[in-house]
């Protein structure tokens, strides 16, 4: 379980509203509390890595089985860390899609369960929402920054890879993949050269030890005068470029007991992998840019913690002059801070849900 730093006891007053979030959308068991101004103080993340490695990728069945198991422990430590009890909140959040909607159901069912028990409102959040907002939140305690009118908001998870145009409560999406999403191909790239799950942190920190000059060059998809993202070409390109590279005299054996567990030709592949999944990006953006300037890009999601992509973004936006900000790499994987970041704000705006219609959706659309 990975949890937020001890902070101090604070006032009760200071706190309201309180929001207890959680989120259950995929794989991670995830409570947080967040108090006014988006203090976080508690974000809890219990991990099902262990239930599904063996299968190589996350179970539907098993995670929501594990949702249910860990739920009671995660909840009472985001209580214990953030130092509060369970009756001080003043709102209950869960994401309720997109997802897996057997997690889904749990999570949102839980959250519906607690906000009618303390008699406080419900608010059912979309978990891109979350994600769009998480690049304002601070890691110390410290409340979060607040978005300005109109940003642009870049997610990139192992669902999604989209853009945002973000004005005040209204979002628009700019762009989407047309196909697979960026972390998605990270993943399947990673198990077809033998990378336990997840596959996509590892394959970025092999890709960092290889040269992509000595690999065979990868396709950027263009998707033309689009925004739009397409990874299924890549992917493809990566896994014919693999067994190409299997064929010839080449060691491409994955030696995990070895540092690093490949030889060179397998890490070349990757950051040449890598390489090209991340100039599509910056290709996107670049083309956005010089349309309608990009006052402020907020970029998410678990695939947000790519080295090479973070480096990249944060030259580009030097060069360009504009401003960055990058997820916490504490909150770019799925987390319950976001989620109750986000319910916090539609809270502020008077909004809830009404529990009864807040339903579980594998497909939501957002705006
Ligand atoms: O946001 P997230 O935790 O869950 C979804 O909503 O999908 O993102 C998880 C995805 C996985 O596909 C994972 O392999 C990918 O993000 N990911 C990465 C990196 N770290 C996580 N992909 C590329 N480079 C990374 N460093
Ligand atoms: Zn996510």
């Amino acid at each position: 379980m990975a949890h937020s730093d001890d902070s101090p006891a604070i006032p009760s007053n200071d706190l309201e509203p309180l929001v207890l979030g959680i989120e259950t959308s995929c794989d991670d068991t995830a409570c947080a509390l967040v108090a006014r101004g988006g203090r976080v103080l508690s974000s809890v993340v219990s991990s099902q890595l262990a239930a599904h490695r063996p299968y190589g990728g996350v179970v539907p069945e098993i995670a929501s089985r594990e949702h249910l198991a860990n739920w009671q422990a995660v909840s009472r430590r985001a209580l214990e860390e953030a130092g509060v009890e369970l009756s001080a909140v003043d709102a209950v959040a869960a994401t309720r899609g997109p997802g897996l909607v057997g997690s889904l159901l749990v999570g949102l069912s839980l959250g519906k369960a607690l906000a009618y028990g303390l008699g406080k409102p419900f608010l059912g959040v979309h978990h891109l929402e979350g994600h769009l907002y998480s690049p304002f939140l601070e890691t110390d305690g410290t409340p979060a920054e607040t978005p300005p009118e109109h940003f642009v908001g870049l997610v990139v998870s192992g669902g999604h890879t989209s853009l945002y145009d973000v004005r005040g409560s209204a979002v628009t999406t700019l762009a989407e993949t047309r196909d697979d999403a960026m972390g998605e191909v990270f993943d399947k790239v990673g198990k077809r050269v033998g990378l336990p799950y997840p596959q996509g942190p590892l394959v970025d920190r092999l890709a960092e030890l290889g040269d992509r000059r000595r690999a065979e060059v990868l396709p950027i998809a263009s998707t033309k005068e689009s925004l739009d993202f397409s990874y299924s070409g890549l992917k493809t390109a990566a896994l014919l470029a693999i067994e190409a590279l299997e064929r010839t005299d080449a060691d491409t054996a994955y030696r995990p007991e070895q540092d690093p567990p490949f030889e060179p030709p397998v890490l070349d592949l990757l950051a040449a992998f890598r390489y090209a999944a991340v100039e599509q990006i910056l290709r996107r953006l670049r083309r956005l840019h010089r349309r309608r300037p990009i006052p402020l890009l907020a970029v998410s999601g678990g695939a947000a913690a790519n080295r090479l992509l973070r480096r990249q973004l944060e030259t580009w936006a030097a060069e360009e002059k504009i401003s960055l900000r990058l997820v916490p790499l504490t909150y770019a994987g799925d987390n319950a801070a976001m989620i109750a970041h986000a319910a916090a704000q539609r809270l502020a705006r008077g909004e809830t849900d009404d529990p009864l219609d807040s339903e579980a959706a594998s497909r939501l659309v957002l705006g």
